[in-house]
Order: C-alpha cells, then sequence, then structure tokens
C-alpha cells in the first residue's frame, strides 16, 4: 500500500537516517539548484567539494552570472559532463539578468530553466517551495521497482509513465521536501543498488523483490547501449620557449569550452612506431623535418556514449603559427579548464 510505504520511510527517516550534506534543510533556492545541478551526474563524495567550492568562489546567483565562463569551467574541471556548466551558467544569467536575481518559484518556470529536467525541478521546488513534486531518479526507480516489484523496464516509455504514477501517489504532499530528501537518502544508505541492507530494512516484511528473494532482479534495465570509440592524439608542440599551443573546443560535440592541445582524430588505434607515418603527420609536422620525442600511454575516458583514448606525443622543435590555436605559457597552462584526460595528463607527466 503505498500509504504504508510513505509512514514507514517517514518513520524511517524521523529515527535512523542520519546522513548529513551540507545542502540538506537548505532553503535558499540558489544554494539548492546548485547542488542538486551538481549531483546530477555525481557522487555526493565527489560533489560535496565541489559545491563548497561554487558557493565560496560564487556565493550568490548573480556573482555566478558576472563571473567569466573561464573561472566558471576551471571550478567546474574534473566533474565532467560539461553541458551541466554551460546550462548553469545559461540559467545564472536568465536568473540574475531576467528575473531580477531572484529564483523563480513556479514549477513550469524553473522546469523551463536551461538544465533542469523533471527531477531537478521536483527537487527545487519541493526543497525551497514546498511544492508537491515528486523526484524519481535511478534511486527512486529501483526502490519502487523491488517494493511493488514492478516488471516494465525503466527507460522504457511505459515504464516512465508507471513509476512517475506510483512515486506521485508515494509523496507526501503535507512535506514533500522532508519526503523527497528521505526517499534519496533511503536509496543511497539502504536500498542501494549492490549489497542493500535488507536485513536492517522498515520495509522488508512488504517488499515484493525481498519477499521473493529477488533483490538482485529489480529493476528491470533495457538492453545496455553500444558507445563509439574515439582516439584522439595530442601533439604537444611549443610556441618558442616556455610556450604552448591550445586551443577551445569550439564545436557541438564533447568538451565544448574546454581547452587542448593540437587534436588529430582517427576512428582506431595507431602503433607506437606508425604515428610518425600517418598523412596527419606528414602533412603538418614531417614535412617541416620535426619528429617525435616522445609518446604517452594511452588515457581513457568512458562517457554516456562514448569511448575515449588519449595519446599525447610530444615534437622536438617548435612552431611559430598554428592557425586557430593559441599559445600559452607552460605556468599558465593549469588556469585553462581541460578535459579530465588532458589535465591528468599535464599533472602526471614529465614534460610539461
Ligand atoms: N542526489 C540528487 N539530489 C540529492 C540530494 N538532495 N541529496 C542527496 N543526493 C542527491
Amino acid at each position: 500500500m503505498p500509504k504504508d510505504f510513505t509512514n514507514k520511510l517517514l518513520e524511517w527517516n524521523r529515527n535512523q537516517n542520519n546522513r548529513s550534506m551540507p545542502w540538506k534543510g537548505e532553503s535558499d533556492p540558489y544554494r539548492i539548484w546548485l547542488s542538486e545541478i551538481i549531483l546530477q551526474q555525481t557522487r555526493v563524495e565527489q560533489g560535496t567539494a565541489y559545491y563548497k567550492k561554487f558557493i565560496s568562489f560564487f556565493p550568490t546567483i548573480v556573482d555566478l552570472a558576472n563571473a567569466s565562463e573561464k573561472d566558471i569551467f576551471k571550478n567546474w574541471e574534473g566533474l565532467g559532463y560539461y553541458t551541466r556548466c554551460r546550462n548553469l551558467i545559461a540559467t545564472a544569467r536568465i536568473i540574475a539578468f531576467e528575473y531580477g536575481g531572484l529564483f523563480p518559484s513556479a514549477y513550469p518556470e524553473i522546469l523551463a530553466l536551461p538544465g533542469i529536467g523533471q527531477y531537478t525541478a521536483a527537487a527545487i521546488s519541493s526543497f525551497a517551495f514546498g511544492l508537491p513534486y515528486a523526484v524519481i531518479d535511478g534511486n527512486v526507480e529501483r526502490i519502487i521497482a523491488r517494493y511493488f516489484g514492478i516488471s516494465t523496464p525503466v527507460g522504457s516509455a511505459a515504464g516512465k509513465k508507471e513509476y512517475i504514477r506510483i512515486a506521485a501517489d508515494l509523496l507526501d504532499i503535507k512535506n514533500p521536501a522532508v519526503y523527497n530528501q528521505a526517499i534519496m537518502d533511503f536509496g543511497a544508505t539502504i536500498c542501494k543498488p549492490q549489497n542493500p541492507l535488507c536485513v536492517h530494512c522498515i520495509q522488508a516484511r512488504d517488499c515484493y523483490a525481498f519477499q521473493k528473494g529477488m533483490i538482485n532482479k529489480f529493476p528491470l534495465k533495457k538492453p545496455s547501449l553500444k558507445r563509439k570509440k574515439r582516439w584522439l592524439y595530442y601533439f604537444i608542440v611549443n610556441a618558442g620557449k616556455d610556450k604552448i599551443w591550445i586551443r577551445e573546443r569550439t564545436e557541438k560535440d564533447i568538451w565544448q569550452n574546454l581547452y587542448e592541445f593540437i587534436l588529430w582524430e582517427t576512428g582506431k588505434i595507431i602503433p607506437q612506431d606508425k604515428v610518425h607515418k600517418t598523412s596527419f603527420f606528414r602533412d603538418n609536422f614531417g614535412k617541416r623535418g620535426f619528429c617525435i620525442r616522445h609518446i604517452s600511454e594511452a588515457f581513457s575516458q568512458t562517457l554516456t556514449h562514448q569511448s575515449i583514448t588519449g595519446l599525447f606525443v610530444h615534437l622536438n622543435k617548435p612552431l611559430d603559427k598554428v592557425p586557430g590555436y593559441q599559445s600559452v605559457s607552460k605556468e599558465s597552462l593549469m588556469e585553462y579548464p581541460f578535459p579530465k584526460i588532458i589535465s591528468d595528463y599535464i599533472k602526471n607527466s614529465p614534460f610539461l
């Protein structure tokens, strides 16, 4: 019964939930929004440090709206999913300049802001404004699927509808903020994806999956996707003494607004001893008497739809001009926001 679930969840929350996070109980919509954007694709442990850093650098939404994109991206560096950061900037500017710095307080207006989907709009509406919207994410779907034994796959169109209906039924409309935070905390600490704490769970007696011994069978998922493979060869070339060529990625692609070295992309890996024989190398460097001083090991990163491998190739001498690239001093390199594989390389390379 929906109300049994809700009553027990709230009882667990009152008596046993001791999860503490800096945004919990917060009512400033700017802080709530910021925490929710960070937590969209980031774990709480990692997100907390970024949340504190953003609050301290940009105490209000107007500060964030007035900051330079380079500073904001630099503070975001390492969190990944950079579309979030672009949308963060766009929303901050809309609220600062079109809403006079005041966060809108109606669900449809909140939902219309860049980077805010149903989950985030429900979280902000309930936490900041006490509005009765239930949050639904992978954690909530897992809890519902297990408790009610739902066999419609999550991610399917039918599943989406079904989970929305059940989540709305479960919500405590008198106190949506407490309920929404409680179900998130319950999913993170008790009804976890792996090794859930069923033995201590207050819902176990009425939980379908637990009673049938099928905890690991729920939620049912759609088959997983195939990732496109991309190989990025980064040529690290000096621009005179202690300067290096980099550029901002401006295309509509991964890592838009982040920086990179001179890039050559291929669809397959090239053996180390063949890089200097490729037409890219011959046309751009080989004909001008360049040779390769060092090629790094492979750095990998898995994104939602792509699997990326980056290699870093150091050349033996400087270039005076590289169209589309800018030269920056080695000391200032780390002021630029880079994709994770590049900043990892810069931090660890003996050559930089
Ligand atoms: N994930 C998304 N929002 C969250 C919140 N408010 N608390 C914990 N985890 C979350």
